[in-house]
């Protein structure tokens, strides 16, 4: 090779390691946003990045874009590694071009995407961009089309994680949508189909880009995104955190990680923590750091849907993803946005063979007409489906409450559950004491010379008789009653025999769950 040839080399790769040049990148740091390249350095283990593409251009024609062809056509893609496992990952560069998607931009990412599945590795997209690039036309919306096809395949193959640092608008939603975590970066980062320009246009509200589609509102109204953070710094060390508890693929599984905290330590201070009356609230956090090894728990969309908790721990070195309710918010009811979080987070468990552990505590589904004509039905028909078909290992508590319809949802027995277990006042029954006494004894208590102690009598006696967990276990629908103290312990074990579970699937083309 010629000296000439070296030095081209090494010239295009100082050219495209500058992306959009000096001016773009210091207006990039000026709003707060790292480049493509350095969020890429940050997200992963020091030095492990290998570029690929970095010499792909585009080949549009037409409305200025024969006069330059930025290297790497405004998207930086490659693999790497994060603790030492690989990931694939593509960061969009929003100084070249807007980060916006044309045909070669869109190529380099399916082309990623193919990589990853083939290797079986997690794949990250850094998203910063103004969308469909406009002087492309057709060939970005067909680029786009061609990366939601490979989101599709691969979902259930290897996790797919999508970080959102910037602008995220119109079909460009849809990829993060389909993958299975969304991180936004607060006050930078939107995500919209139509932009508050066109809503003014259409429908003549005003309304600015965070309120629309800012981080604040996917976590907390929309539950589009699973994390936030107030840096992007931050939010990479949460993606790296949630991926030490995720397998690289689907035929691999969850690795364990050795703990100090010991498998058979008694958890008494969770008597004191569920207050016996069953009326008053108390936090299922708290019951979380008792029962999870070292009190290490990943909370996913954490201020979604408050009144049913999710996330990840470990449970003497093992994954486990947690489906809880939480007596704290709504008194941990159960209703639609509850359905479809915990539906889905079951389902992506399922796919990468966490166990399930459930914590249940709950009054039942929440009654209202807004419900009701909003779809409960539907919504929380998913949530037995994502359990029902759960083939992973399904262990669940029943801490308190269990009534009606949320006693089968919530991981039963009958729905396939492997251990289910009860504390000693746990109250499992149809519904409520007090429902329960008005509706089958309304015309003893009102021919009683005194209503009120006739009730409470009654209450007392349906209680005793039906609203225990004793005639659940009489049954062989709770495989034990345990003391409080013992639920750990009891758990590491259950999970332990639970290990090397086998439950082929019927053959069929793919169940028609609920949506
Ligand atoms: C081509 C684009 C672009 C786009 C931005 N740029 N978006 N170029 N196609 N979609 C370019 C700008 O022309 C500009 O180039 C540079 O990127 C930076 O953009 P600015 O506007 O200067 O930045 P800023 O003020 O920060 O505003 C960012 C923005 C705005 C809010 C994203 O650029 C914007 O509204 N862009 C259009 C967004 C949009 O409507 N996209 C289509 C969405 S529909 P110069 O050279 O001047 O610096 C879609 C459909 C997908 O994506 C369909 C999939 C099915």
């Amino acid at each position: 090779m010629s000296h000439s040839a070296f030095e081209r080399l090494q010239q295009l790769r100082r050219e495209a390691a500058q992306g959009g040049g000096p001016q773009r990148t210091a207006a990039q740091h000026a709003k707060g946003k790292l480049t493509a390249r350095e969020r890429i350095e940050t997200l992963l283990d020091p030095g492990t990045f290998v570029e690929t593409g970095m010499f792909v251009t585009h080949r549009a024609v037409g409305l200025g874009m024969e006069q330059s062809h930025p290297l790497g056509d405004g998207v930086v893609t490659g693999s790497g590694k994060i603790d030492g496992r690989p990931v694939y990952v593509f960061a969009q560069d929003f100084t070249v071009l807007g980060g916006s998607v044309g045909e070669a931009h869109a190529q380099k990412i399916a082309r990623l995407q193919d990589l990853a599945f083939q290797n079986g590795a997690p794949l990250i997209g850094i998203n910063d961009s103004g969308g469909a690039r406009i002087q492309e036309g057709v060939a970005s919306l067909a680029g786009y089309g061609e990366i939601f096809f490979r989101n599709v395949r691969a979902s259930g193959v290897i996790p797919q994680i999508s970080v959102i640092l910037g602008p995220c608008a119109g079909g460009a939603v849809y990829s993060p949508a389909i993958t299975d975590f969304v991180f936004m970066v607060e006050n930078t980062a939107n995500m919209f189909i139509t932009g508050p320009e066109v809503i003014r246009a259409v429908t003549h509200q005003d309304i600015t880009p965070e309120d629309l589609g800012g981080a604040a509102v996917h976590s907390t109204r929309s539950g589009v995104a699973h994390f936030t953070a107030p840096d992007e710094d931050s939010l990479f060390q949460t993606l790296r955190w949630l991926l030490s508890y995720l397998p690289s693929n689907n035929l691999s599984l969850p690795a364990p990680i050795p703990t100090q905290d010991p498998a058979e330590r008694a958890t008494p201070e969770l008597a004191e923590i569920v207050p016996a009356d069953p009326q008053r609230p108390y936090d299922i956090h708290r019951v979380l750091e008792v029962l999870l090894d070292d009190g290490v728990f990943l909370e996913v969309q954490p201020e979604y849907a408050r009144n049913i908790v999710i996330g990840l721990g470990r449970l003497n070195g093992s994954v486990v993803g947690v489906i809880a309710n939480q007596p704290d918010f709504l008194a941990g009811v159960l209703d639609i946005d509850a359905s479809d979080k915990a539906a889905r987070f079951i389902r992506f468990c399922d796919a990468f063979h966490i166990p399930l552990l459930t914590l249940v505590d709950t009054p039942g589904f929440l009654p209202g007409a807004d419900q009701e004509h909003n779809g409960i039905i539907r919504h929380g028909a998913k949530m037995i489906f994502a359990y029902a078909e759960a083939t992973v290992p399904k262990l669940s508590v029943i801490l308190r409450k269990a009534y009606g319809g949320a006693y089968i949802v919530m991981s039963s027995k009958h729905l396939g559950g492997d251990l289910n277990l009860a504390w000693p006042n746990a109250e499992i029954a149809v519904m409520g004491p007090e429902g329960a006494v008005n509706i089958v004894f309304r015309k003893e208590i009102e021919a009683s010379s005194d209503p009120a102690a006739r009730r409470s009598e009654l209450t007392q006696q349906y209680r005793q008789e039906l609203a225990n967990p004793f005639v659940a276990a009489s049954r062989g629908y709770l495989d034990d009653i345990l003391q409080p103290a013992e639920t750990r312990q009891r758990l590491i074990t259950g999970l332990d025999s639970l290990r090397e579970k086998r439950q082929p699937a019927p053959a069929r083309k793919h169940g028609n769950i609920p949506l």
